[in-house]
């Protein structure tokens, strides 16, 4: 496969992006961006990918979906959009390295460029991380570096902060870190529930995870 992205710089969108404005559509130069997603529970994240696509504002296509939860809605979602899935449940493998292994072998199958964690919860290992250099980003529900892990919603509630958010950063091996690509703030409003807060904060990220895409793809365009 043409390593085409190996000069991706982050500081090409790297503090551009607060809360951007989305491309309204794409000049559809070059090919398209062959991504693989990762997903665990309801995949609102992974739709917003698929149907920017489908709107024709990302230049990119997923390749295949691969989920670790035996029902997770996500697939449902997939089906609409006719997308490839992969059902690699972690429970079948006796190390996180093992479950990365099959995935690198999905993903190669697939000729996937980039994976994007989208709403993925397990924690990944060297082993994919190198098999992706700088091309894994993950979408986070907090400010990072503020409320890494896996109550980040609950945790900026507890903390009583103001204004909260998501991230999507590149995919390093210290948990929820690693150079940050895109951000969104969302205010946290008198009364609001984990359930509350953690549906305006996707409302910023189905804007921020497509917001990156595009910028990888543009900076794709420039090396
Ligand atoms: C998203 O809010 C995402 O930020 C979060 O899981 C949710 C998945 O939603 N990810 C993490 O917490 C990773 N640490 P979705 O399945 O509807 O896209």
């Amino acid at each position: 496969m043409p390593d085409v992205l190996q000069d991706f710089d982050v500081s090409d969108v790297n503090g551009s992006l607060i809360s951007p404005a989305l491309p309204t559509a794409f000049t559809p130069t070059g090919t398209p961006l062959r991504l693989g997603i990762l997903a665990s529970g309801s995949g609102s994240n992974f739709e917003a990918i698929a149907q920017a696509i489908r709107d024709r504002t990302l230049n990119a296509e997923v390749k295949v979906l691969i989920y670790n939860n035996p029902g997770a809605k996500v697939v449902e979602r997939a089906k609409t959009f006719n997308i490839s899935t992969c059902l690699l449940n972690h429970r079948d493998y006796p190390n996180r390295e093992a479950l990365d292994q099959a995935m690198i072998q999905v993903l190669h199958q697939h000729q996937v460029e980039w994976v994007v964690m989208a709403g993925w919860m397990r924690i990944v290992t060297r082993v994919l991380i190198e098999a992706f250099p700088r091309r894994i980003v993950n979408i986070h529900p907090s400010l990072l570096p503020s409320f890494p892990g896996v109550h980040a919603v609950e945790q900026a509630l507890g903390a009583g902060v103001k204004i909260t958010g998501c991230t999507v950063h590149l995919v390093e091996l210290a948990v929820d870190q690693g150079p940050i690509l895109v951000q969104a703030a969302v205010p946290v409003l008198p009364g609001d529930t984990p359930e509350t807060l953690h549906r305006r904060i996707q409302v910023e990220e189905h804007r921020i995870i497509v917001a990156a895409i595009h910028q990888i793809c543009q900076s794709r365009l420039k090396s």
